[in-house]
């Protein structure tokens, strides 16, 4: 079966956030982390078949999706899971704030790699705890834990770590060995480590996804790990996500924290979550195809046609970290803005101001061509 992902789906007109955003200006946007093509098959036809009941009581996750869950994460991780550790979510933030939350005490630490996806450093916050962030170590085009500088950044009142793997917005796939690393951290200083995999089945590489708590029992006993179909398979406003938590005593400091607080699941949520899991992989083979093609393309017209920009290296997801600092431009992000194209200023995942901006490349070919030919307008005007 061919899927298409080039034909342009007008969401202007629709309640996309993302095109909201610019409703009533010439603005590509390529800024939130949702993508502009239709969701595979099997789901659509999941969500006809739970909407034409005609309920919509509260759900729950059954067996099946369950199941589901238990088989993915066998399949494509090679980690043997157990139905109970599942704990499921409405959306990953949500699983942010409630970790952040749920162990230590207020004026409590976090600590977590910059740059990173915004409410990595916001949910300690929010949560009366403070964040304490450590710059990746950048070699060249690469992008490094500094075990260093983590290790100096570490005092009593250290609780958690929170690990976005892959990384938003660096791209990177991280190695086996410096996963044995964050492990070796957090055991090293009794850290309970939270690791965001929401972006692990969109790696563009050729390599495998793996999961930190299935490294050891020892580290699966401090970790909770936060999954969702909703990056991969293009449903984030369904609401629908979940944590693996092996051990029983974080399980319920968690679900403690999550009580009256975070809302019952939503039925439609959890009717696409296990048709994008059990029966979406062909669909989800042929995106990768072809978002290696639009990263690729941002790669090669970079290279030749916009003068002081550098795509780093993505490994995964469709976000690219484009390094736009020997342009020297107070912002970024506004400027690529006044020359029609909404990217993200590298500003808000922590990053120095001038220095970077994020690029969504989650779109048809015909877009993406039009938003660089933009870029490459607004440079050669400066
Ligand atoms: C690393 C990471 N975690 C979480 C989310 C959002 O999760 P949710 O929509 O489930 O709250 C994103 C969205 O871009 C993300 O990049």
């Amino acid at each position: 079966m061919t899927f298409d992902f080039d034909t342009v789906i007008d969401r202007a007109s629709t309640d996309s956030r993302k095109w909201r955003k610019f409703a009533g200006q010439d603005i590509i946007p390529l800024w939130i982390a949702d993508m502009d093509f239709a969701v595979a098959p099997a789901i659509t036809a999941a969500l006809h078949r739970r909407v034409d009941q005609g309920i919509f009581g509260y759900g729950m996750p059954l067996p099946p999706l369950t199941q589901a869950v238990v088989d993915y994460c066998a399949t494509h991780y090679g980690w043997e899971i157990d139905p109970a550790w599942l704990v499921w979510l409405p959306g990953l933030v949500t699983g942010l704030n409630v970790a952040a939350g749920a162990f230590g005490e207020p004026g409590d630490a976090v600590l977590t790699c910059t740059p990173v996806y915004p409410p990595f450093m916001s949910a300690p916050r929010n949560m009366g705890r403070e964040t304490v962030k450590v710059p990746l170590a950048r070699h060249g085009p690469r992008y490094e834990f500094d075990w260093a500088a983590l290790a100096a950044a570490v005092t009593p009142r250290t609780r958690l770590f929170f690990l976005c793997s892959p990384h938003n917005p660096v791209g990177r796939v991280f190695a086996r060995a410096e996963l044995e690393q964050v492990a070796a951290f957090c055991e090293k200083h009794n850290l309970v480590l939270v690791s965001d995999d929401i972006h692990c089945d969109l790696i563009l590489d050729d390599t495998r996804h793996i999961p930190v708590a299935g490294l050891s029992p020892a580290i699966a006993g401090r970790t909770i790990t936060l999954m969702a179909p909703s990056k991969t398979y293009n449903m984030p406003g369904l609401a629908c996500s979940f944590a693996i938590i092996p051990n029983a005593r974080l399980r319920t400091t968690f679900t403690r924290a999550m009580s009256g607080i975070v809302p019952e699941m939503n039925v439609l949520g959890l009717a696409a979550c296990e048709a994008a899991l059990r029966d979406s992989e062909p669909w989800r083979q042929a995106l990768l195809a072809y978002l290696r093609g639009n990263r690729d393309l941002i790669a090669s017209f970079s290279a030749q046609h916009l003068p002081g920009v550098t795509m780093l290296p993505c490994a995964a997801t469709y976000l690219a970290w484009l390094d736009v600092s020997a342009q020297q431009l107070a912002n970024p992000g506004e400027f690529f803005e006044a020359g029609g194209v909404g990217l993200s200023d590298g500003t808000q995942f922590g990053a120095a101001p001038g220095q970077f901006v994020r690029l969504n490349f989650g779109c048809p070919r015909a877009t993406l061509a039009e938003a660089l030919n933009r870029m490459k307008r607004a440079l050669v005007a400066r």
